[in-house]
């Protein structure tokens, strides 16, 4: 039995550690194991190619994916989706494994519905912004880049009486900006989920520059489209002379952390069986609550992620505190 796998959209770390395992569990399980590489546009012009142990060895501490990715246009066509298909019928493959994020999940629920390629989505971003799962591939090592950036910033903005405007990524979710707020002790975060309360927050830093604070950090999601709005402000209303860092595509790279490798291959085995079952169609694997589960594609795209409220209110008790201190 032919099995594929292909990353398709943003490449994330734990890419490489999935596609590793991909290939191992495969060829234990007695499946024939195929990349698909550089995503969509890849199975629209059959760059689909048998995989071996040899191809994945080496690989498992690589961020990014060796199979590449792509965001393709072509496959909103149908005439390109027939292409794609006439490839895989060739290699006589009927279950791919997809790394992506929901745009791609939609994209092959499209497909499936046309010609009933079944497959297995693994929730693979660093914007962690898919609905129904806590995690998503990649996001801790792009926390730990971000971490990394901040603590460095927090170098030298020490050694200065300045603001520091860090810009995060992560479209329209606030995740990788609130998370990276709270532990790195930043003194504003700016989310698309959250109003901002500058007023507040001026209060609350005016009282700590008194106390004796000398610079300070703010980091905003670019969702938000905030991150001029709160240079000016930080000019303006605190008069520190301000930096902006927007810290790009560095988030993206970076050797996966242990627990994206981990999540890797726990993410790979269970897709895999899943796929072989008989009643699998479209599903999206999740890990929700410290359990890992399946849901139908339907229900994954039908619905928006939101931020888990604990996150929030534990950024907020921690910037009150700040301030009664
Ligand atoms: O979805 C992942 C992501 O890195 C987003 O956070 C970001 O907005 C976007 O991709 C950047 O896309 P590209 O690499 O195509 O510029």
């Amino acid at each position: 039995m032919a099995i594929a796998i292909m990353s398709s959209g943003g490449d994330c770390a734990g890419m490489n550690p999935a596609i590793k395992y991909f290939v191992e569990y495969s060829i234990f399980k007695k499946l024939n194991p195929y990349f698909i590489y550089d995503g969509l546009e890849g199975l629209i012009d059959n760059k689909i190619k048998k995989a071996t142990f040899e191809d994945v060895s080496g690989i498992i501490h690589l961020g990014g994916t060796i199979i590449r990715s792509s965001r393709s246009k072509r496959f909103f066509d149908k005439k390109y989706r027939a292409q794609a298909y006439k490839n895989l019928k060739k290699h006589k493959i009927t279950k791919i494994i997809v790394l992506g994020g929901d745009g791609s999940f939609r994209a092959m629920d499209v497909f499936y519905n046309e010609f009933k390629i079944k497959f297995v989505g693994i929730p693979s971003t660093i914007d962690n912004d898919i609905f129904g799962t806590d995690y998503c591939l990649g996001v801790d090592t792009a926390l730990n880049m971000i971490r990394s950036a901040v603590d460095a910033i927090r170098d030298t903005a020490s050694s200065f009486r300045r603001a520091f405007v860090i810009e995060t990524m992560g479209r329209e979710c606030g995740y990788l900006a609130l998370v990276s707020a709270i532990v790195s002790g930043a003194e504003i975060c700016v989310i698309p989920e959250m109003p901002s309360d500058l007023e507040y927050q001026k209060n609350k830093i005016e009282l700590e520059i008194k106390n004796g604070r000398k610079y300070i950090l703010a980091i905003v999601a670019e969702g938000s489209q905030k991150t001029e709005e709160i240079k000016k402000w930080c000019e303006n209303e605190l008069k520190l002379e301000t930096r902006v860092t927007v810290l790009g595509h560095i988030q993206r790279g970076g050797n996966p952390t242990v627990y994206d490798r981990l999540m890797a291959s726990e993410f790979v085995k269970k897709s895999i069986d899943r796929i072989i079952e008989k009643d699998c169609k479209g599903d999206v694997i999740v890990y929700k609550d410290s359990k890992f589960d399946f849901k139908n594609i339907n229900e994954i795209i039908s619905n928006k992620y939101e931020l888990p409220q604990n996150l929030i209110d534990l950024y907020k008790e921690n910037y009150c505190q700040k301030c009664k201190g």
